[in-house]
Order: C-alpha cells, then structure tokens, then sequence
C-alpha cells in the first residue's frame, strides 16, 4: 500500500469514528439538548442540528474536499469540480448550521457572548470567502497561468488554516457545552456521556493533524500528458 493510501485509510476510519460519536451524543442523549425541559420539540431538533451540521455536515465535508485530488481518479477538470461543489456542500452546512442557533428562543444577541460563537462567525466567513474566490477563479479559464500558479499556495494556505479553525471553534463549543452541563449539574464530571464527547474532541483535534498531513505530503512524481508539474521550493503544483 502507498503512504498516501494509507494516510487515506485512516483519514476515513478517523472520520468514521468522530461522525458515530457525534450522532451517538445527539441521539442518545438528548437530555443535554434540552436540560431544562422547557425547550419546546423544534428547539430541540435546533439544538441538536447544530452540532450534526457543523462536525459532519461542515468539518468532515470538507476534509473530504480538501483531499479529493488524493483519492479521486479522472482528469484534473473533474477533480475541481468535485472540490469546488463538496466545499460549497459544507459551506452550506455551515451557514444552516449557524442559522440553526438563531432560531432558539433567546435569539441572535443572546447566543453571541462567547469565544465559540465569535471563532464560529470568522471561520464560517472566511471559508465563504474562499470559496467565493475558488468559484469565480473556476469559471475564468482565460486567466493568466502565473497569476493562478502564485494564487494556488495563498490557496492552499487558506483552506488548511481554515479547517484547522473549524476544528478549534468545534472544540470549543465542545467544551462550551459539557462545561455548562457539568457546572449544573446535569452531566456527571466521569460518565459515558462525558467520554463521548471527550472523545469526540479527541477524534477531531486527530483526524485534523491526519487531513493536514495527508494533503500536504508530497504526490507520487508521475506525469500524464493532460498535467503539467511545476515544482516551486515547497510544494509540487499541477496544472
Ligand atoms: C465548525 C464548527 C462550529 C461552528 C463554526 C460553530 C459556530 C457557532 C456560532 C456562530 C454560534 C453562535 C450562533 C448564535 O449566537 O446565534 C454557535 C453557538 C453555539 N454552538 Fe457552535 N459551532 C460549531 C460547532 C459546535 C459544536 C460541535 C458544538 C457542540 C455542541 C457547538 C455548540 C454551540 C452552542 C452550545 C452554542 C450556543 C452558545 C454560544 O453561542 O456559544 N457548536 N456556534
């Protein structure tokens, strides 16, 4: 097996395991998302959207996304493609995800007080923007190849800054959410649920380190006449 079919491998069991953990928390513990028991059933289905969206919908989408040149066969066209509509995907996620706290009782002013909320704003955001500048760059074929050659690091860049965000603002909502049950008590410091969600945290600040790496390990030197390979110090960019 290659190194980068490994690294695959294990992205997809890394990702396996985050998105049972996810979907385990918000099914089978549903108390946590209405602690209080006041919460009417569509205040509930919000609340427990946000973390589904954000962890699958959001943050193992786009890994996907991010690694669609390793594991996608065809030509180079088709690979873009993939990427550009899988990130907008999760782009949409994303803002249904954030759309879905509005829709709580207390409103948008009452939710954005934390770390969590303001890191969530930015990312979601910033990915927009990135990925506004991957659509319009898709359709302006005619665009001088030097300029898409300097973009395409800044790209990169960009896209692995960004997920590596969207990891840190989900463990923050992680810690946000099991801290709060804690101090009420709601959740016990050492039980299942706690576990589940510690290993939720775990599992993605794991599957992050397993994407980035992946993406950023070098490609096998093989050239078809359909792709050109430009070296530039860091990093082999084909075109
Ligand atoms: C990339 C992942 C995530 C992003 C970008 C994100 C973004 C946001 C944003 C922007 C808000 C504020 C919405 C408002 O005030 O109306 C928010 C609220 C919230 N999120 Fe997340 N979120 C993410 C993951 C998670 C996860 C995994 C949890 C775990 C349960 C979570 C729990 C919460 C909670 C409890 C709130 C309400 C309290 C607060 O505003 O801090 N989030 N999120």
């Amino acid at each position: 097996m290659k190194p980068t079919d490994s690294l695959l491998l294990l992205t997809r069991v890394s990702a396996t395991v985050v998105a049972i953990l996810v979907i385990t928390w918000a099914l089978y513990f549903t108390t946590s998302f209405h602690p209080t028991h006041t919460l009417s059933q569509r205040d509930l289905i919000y609340s427990v959207l946000h973390p589904l969206l954000m962890v699958i919908g959001f943050i193992l989408l786009s890994g996907e996304a991010i690694l669609v040149h390793r594991w996608l066969p065809g030509s180079r066209k088709k690979k873009k493609w993939v990427h550009l509509w899988l990130q907008g995907l999760a782009l949409t996620s994303g803002i249904f995800g954030i759309w879905t706290k509005f829709q709580g009782r207390d409103g948008v002013v009452a939710n954005f007080y934390s770390l969590h909320s303001w890191l969530g704003l930015f990312c979601v955001s910033l990915f927009g923007a990135q990925w506004l500048m991957g659509f319009l760059s898709f359709w302006h074929k005619g665009e001088v190849r030097m300029t898409r050659i300097r973009v395409l690091p800044w790209h990169v860049f960009l896209g692995l800054y960004t997920y590596g965000l969207a990891v840190v603002t989900a463990e923050t909502g992680l810690l946000e959410k099991l801290t709060f049950l804690q101090t009420k008590g709601v959740v016990l410091k050492r039980c299942n649920e706690s576990m589940i969600v510690n290993g939720l945290g775990l599992g993605l600040a794991m599957l992050c380190g397993i994407v980035i790496s992946t993406a950023i390990s070098p490609k096998q030197y093989q050239t078809t006449p359909a792709t050109k390979v430009v070296y530039s110090d860091t990093m082999c960019l084909t075109s």
